[in-house]
């Protein structure tokens, strides 16, 4: 049985995921209007990730004869100073993520709710490849600096991930 407690934690959980997946996409038009429409592919398909990481808290939610129920999703900003303040920002995001995840694991423990730790786990190792990959991002752009050629080929090179994965 799901505890009120941390089905209250769970529906926020849902929430920031949504908040993810909204910041990604007002970060993907941001990337289309500085005409990086493979960074911008990217960050689309990163957002659309968002959606499913939200989508296994209203799964496990519902699994657990809990109540799903779903809070106003906060306004991202609109505007950054340059991709490599994008992608800086994601790393922080996704830090900020981590820490969430982290409180809810340990809010499970409190709960001696098993199977909410049992699920909570596919976060915590999916948490370490977000970090990870934002922060490869952040270190070729810091490379890349002004030049436009590599920050040309970089851009084709996002654009070439699919679709597809959590
Ligand atoms: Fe849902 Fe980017 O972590």
């Amino acid at each position: 049985m799901l505890s009120k407690k941390m089905q209250d934690a769970l529906n926020g959980q849902l929430n920031a995921e949504m908040y993810s997946a909204y910041l990604y996409l007002s970060m993907s038009a941001y990337l289309e209007s500085i005409n990086l429409p493979g960074f911008a592919a990217w960050m689309r398909v990163q957002a659309s990730e968002e959606m499913k990481h939200a989508m296994k808290f209203y799964g496990h939610v519902n699994d657990r004869r809990g109540r799903v129920t779903l809070a106003a999703i906060q306004a991202p900003p609109a505007e950054w100073s340059s991709p490599l303040n994008v992608f800086e920002e994601v790393y922080k995001h996704e830090q900020k993520v981590t820490g969430l995840i982290h409180g809810l694991v340990k809010l499970a423990e409190a709960e001696g709710d098993r199977a909410a730790g049992a699920f909570l786990q596919w976060f915590v190792t999916e948490q370490v490849e977000e970090e990870a990959s934002a922060d490869v991002l952040v270190q070729k752009l810091k490379l890349v600096g002004d030049q436009a050629g590599p920050l040309f080929m970089l851009d084709h090179e996002l654009g070439q991930r699919e679709a597809g994965g959590d």
